[in-house]
């Protein structure tokens, strides 16, 4: 029998690297449903179809596929994996993101995925809205200094530009938009096992999933 277990949590407290290993170690797939918001709003602002329209929203979302593959997404056939992951799609998945109409629309992709197998869901609402009857959830967050620290560090491994303070500055607004929108705001869900990784290492977060997700499965 299939399961699901969440993991919700603000941008950059390491849901993402923690839900893929712990995947990888449980045998179960990993949902990035971030990844699907990035997709959605990269094409409509390429579409220049703005957050304000509904209507034309409502029709644009009725006519865009996105498909979820094992590395990466595809937007009506077209491969958008590393297009997503830039500051100015941050910025546009969270503002698209907000509405009500973009998240109904994308409400069914989600929970269909567990159609396909047992998967370990990442997001900001998963645990509460998406998948309520999850198995585990997990709520897995950071100070906006250690989350700051984190995007820096990455950024500068890859040798991109990086201003700490921007960074920051960036996070905390993103905090700000995606908890105090009206609907899903991020909000640890109801039965959700609270971890601060501020001063935990990556290997020890995955630990800390694993066991608690195998314990529940005894
Ligand atoms: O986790 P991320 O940074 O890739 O998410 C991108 C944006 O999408 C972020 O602003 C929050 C939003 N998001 C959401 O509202 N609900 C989800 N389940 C996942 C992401």
């Amino acid at each position: 029998m299939s399961y699901v277990i969440t993991i919700d949590g603000p941008a950059g407290a390491g849901k993402s690297s923690v839900a893929k290993k712990a995947a990888e170690i449980l045998g179960i797939k990993y949902l990035d449903t971030g990844a699907i918001y990035r997709a959605i709003a990269l094409i409509l602002a390429k579409s220049e179809i703005m957050p304000d329209n509904e209507e034309f929203l409502r029709e644009a979302l009725s006519e865009i596929r996105i498909e979820l593959r094992e590395n990466g997404v595809l937007v009506n056939d077209f491969d958008v994996t590393s297009e997503i992951r830039t500051p100015e799609v941050d910025a546009l998945a969270s503002i698209y993101s907000a509405l009500p109409v973009v998240r109904s629309a994308l409400l069914g992709l989600q929970q269909e995925q567990v159609n396909y197998g047992s998967i370990i869901a990442e997001g900001r609402d998963v645990g509460s809205v998406v998948f309520p009857n999850a198995k585990v959830k997990f709520f897995l967050t950071a100070t906006p200094e250690a989350r700051a620290k984190r995007r820096y560090d990455e950024r500068v491994k890859k040798g991109e530009n990086a201003d700490f303070n921007e960074i920051l500055a960036a996070i905390i607004q993103r905090d700000k938009n995606d908890s105090g929108r009206e609907i899903s705001p991020l909000s640890v869900p109801d039965g959700a096992i609270y971890l601060d990784t501020s001063d935990m290492s990556e290997q020890e977060a995955v630990n800390f999933v694993v066991d608690k997700v195998n314990e529940a499965l005894k």
